[in-house]
């Protein structure tokens, strides 16, 4: 069974950051178009993607992009054959079993998506090999997804006028994720997305972590300096500066350098993260640390 979001379930923060995104992404789907968000690891899109699902105000649907996942799976399958049984009300003994040998076909939450209009976020499609994602060239482009020749179906599926996609990706040189095809980036419409400024995130650290504004400050700008010391431009800092801070709240632990439990956290969240390995990166963080007061 698929499930369909009706609402986007989590606080979404809007800030002048988001706001600009917001505004240019809504205006391509109002005008028909798939939009595509790319951009590092923890940079907000697939938050932004639900937002912008529930601003179009419809049902939405989400798939996550996955090395295994098959065509049928994102076309729909049959699932089995369906069996009719008969009981005859007056004789209770007879029960008859009809095997009529017609298999049942089950959507996809594409199918589902395409066919009632509805929103679809296909997050991290990028990590779903190439070939399997082909099935979206037609549903972009001429409005048809077409279903394979043993659905015992209509051979085609008529995309709604009102549906909409919205697909995130992480960029290339990310491991597990397979180069996008140009056919398939030429059908949307792609907004790049940076690391957030350093208002948003503490917003975000502020409103989901309840940390006051001065120590989600001091935070966001040790993560941010320890990411350009050891020059990690991989995943953003949002999601270690959430995961810090809410420790930090919960335990009532002060965002100080001289705190010996601060220092701890720090070492097991940022150096697995950003750290390259090399013992100069403990040594960094370790000074760094000696100048949050
Ligand atoms: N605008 C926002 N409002 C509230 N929380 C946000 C916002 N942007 C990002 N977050 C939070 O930051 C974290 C990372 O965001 P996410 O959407 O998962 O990033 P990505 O999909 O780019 O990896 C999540 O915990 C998410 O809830
Ligand atoms: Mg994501």
């Amino acid at each position: 069974m698929t499930t369909v979001l009706h609402a986007n379930p989590r606080q979404f923060i809007s800030t002048d950051f988001t706001k600009q995104i917001v505004r240019r992404a809504l205006r391509y789907l109002q005008s028909g178009f798939a939009i595509h968000l790319r951009g590092p690891a923890g940079t907000g899109k697939t938050t932004l993607a639900m937002h912008l699902a529930g601003l179009v105000g419809r049902p939405m649907v989400l798939i996550y992009g996955d090395e295994d996942l098959r065509s049928s799976q994102l076309v729909g399958s049959n699932s089995g054959y369906s069996r009719k049984k008969v009981v005859d009300n007056y004789i209770h003994s007879v029960l008859k079993v009809e095997d009529d040998l017609r298999q049942s076909w089950t959507d996809s939450r594409l199918t589902l998506a395409a066919k009632e209009g509805f929103t679809l976020i296909y997050d991290e499609f990028n990590r779903s090999r190439p070939e399997v994602n082909n099935v979206l060239l037609s549903a972009l482009e001429e409005k048809l997804i077409v279903l394979p020749p043993d659905s015992s179906q209509t051979e085609y599926v008529r995309v709604h006028p009102l549906f909409r996609a919205i697909f995130t990706s992480n960029p290339d040189e990310y491991a597990g994720v397979h180069p996008t095809q140009d056919a398939l980036l030429d059908r949307m419409i792609t907004i790049n997305i940076g690391e957030a400024d350093v208002e948003t995130e503490k917003q975000i650290l502020v409103n989901r972590v309840g940390l006051d504004r001065t120590q989600a400050l001091k935070l966001i700008n040790l993560i941010r300096g320890y990411r350009r010391q050891v020059e990690c431009s991989k995943a953003s800092s949002l999601r270690a500066c959430l995961l810090i801070g809410k420790i930090c709240h919960e335990h009532e632990i002060p965002v100080s350098g001289k705190h010996e439990d601060f220092r701890d956290l720090c070492f097991d969240v940022l150096i697995s993260r950003y750290g390259n390995g090399e013992p100069e990166s403990e040594l960094g963080l370790a000074k760094l640390l000696d100048q949050i007061p």
